[in-house]
């Protein structure tokens, strides 16, 4: 079983509610999964875990969601060797089509700088979240089954 850790940064919620369904969709397939809010968690958390969920808005113009902007600077340097990884979160295209969940995109290259192994094609929700709760879930299982 893969000690998983699934990470999200969530201003109003969103993300924090996405992540309690990937996080049931890793838990189906298979994964031993901690979730944890990124304003509570160190970098070298992450050395204990074979495997690393990050789940990420993104705010400003394409930027991190705040409290995943220490964590991601944090991350530099540090070997993720041999760690498998994912990453999701919501934004807004129709407000943002230019910077439509860039954090996303971010995360997804800190931890490919860092060594991690990309198991999953990242998973972007576009406006509302809850009708992708479902999908949130579906993509929990896939990347359980990749890991
Ligand atoms: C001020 C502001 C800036 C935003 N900037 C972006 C952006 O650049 N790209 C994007 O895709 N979404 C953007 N969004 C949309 C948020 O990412 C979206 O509302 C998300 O669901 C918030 O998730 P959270 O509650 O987990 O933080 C922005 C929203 C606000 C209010």
């Amino acid at each position: 079983m893969a000690k998983t850790i699934l990470i999200y940064g969530s201003t109003t919620g969103n993300t924090e509610a996405l992540s309690e369904h990937v996080a049931a969709g890793l838990k189906q397939g298979g994964a031993d999964v901690t979730v944890k809010d990124v304003a509570d968690t160190g970098v070298d958390e992450l050395a204990s875990y074979d495997a690393i969920v990050f789940g990420c808005s993104t705010w400003g113009d394409g930027e991190l969601q705040d409290d995943f902007i220490d964590f991601h600077a944090d991350l530099g340097g540090t070997s993720l060797d041999g760690k498998k990884a994912a990453v999701f979160g919501p934004g807004d295209s129709d407000d943002y089509p230019d910077t439509f969940c860039e954090a996303v995109g971010i995360l997804e290259d800190v931890l490919k700088r860092c060594g991690a192994d990309i198991v999953a094609e990242t998973l972007k929700i576009d406006g509302d979240v809850e009708p992708a709760f479902g999908d949130a879930e579906a993509w929990g299982s896939k990347v359980a089954g990749a890991l």
